[in-house]
């Protein structure tokens, strides 16, 4: 299990934040470090980005305004717990949705701690979501876990021993 992360990396802030305002009170009650947030549209994301600066929490946050897969280029921390929810443009071709979640979660995998998790939404929303995130534990050695109740939650670790039940 992730105690404590130190690094914790979102994509997909939205106009509501509401994941972001989650983390950062994560980091600001001191059970998490830093978050570091990317979403690709920083009209749609300005609510949140006020929203989070009249609360305070801006001192625990790094937002980036970036293309999810383009901010892994220049990322030199290793990452804690990584959580996407992203949608846009992508989605309306599955086919291309499922490469796109599929080339994101291996270069995200690539920056994760030996010990850290992966954390999916949508992945009973999105066809793409979730065929993607299937393959990536095809090609790679990291395991998923569904849990599919309201738009599917998935979590994903590198080791053989995930128990998680569905509450
Ligand atoms: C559903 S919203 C996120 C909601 C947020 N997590 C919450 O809890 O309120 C999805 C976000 O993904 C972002 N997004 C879509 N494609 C993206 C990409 N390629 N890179 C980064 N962000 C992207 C969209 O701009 C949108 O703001």
């Amino acid at each position: 299990m992730v105690i404590n992360p130190k690094v914790i990396v979102e994509v997909g802030v939205g106009p509501e934040g509401r994941s972001t305002q989650l983390f950062l009170e994560l980091c600001k009650h001191g059970i998490a470090g830093h978050l570091w947030s990317v979403d690709i549209d920083p009209e749609k994301t300005r609510p949140a980005v006020e929203r989070i600066h009249k609360l305070g929490l801006d001192k625990y946050w790094t937002f980036t305004v970036m293309d999810a897969l383009e901010f892994t280029q220049n990322f030199d921390e290793t990452i804690n717990l990584f959580y996407i929810d992203m949608n846009g443009r992508y989605l309306e071709k599955t086919q291309i949705n499922e490469e796109i979640h599929l080339e994101i979660f291996k270069a995200y995998g690539q920056l994760m701690a030996s010990n850290g998790v992966m954390s999916i939404n949508n992945t009973c929303v999105f066809d793409g979501c979730r065929k993607g995130l299937i393959r990536f534990t095809e090609e790679t050695d990291w395991q998923c876990s569904f849990l599919r109740r309201y738009v599917g939650i998935a979590i994903c670790k590198r080791t053989q021993n995930i128990v998680l039940r569905e509450r």
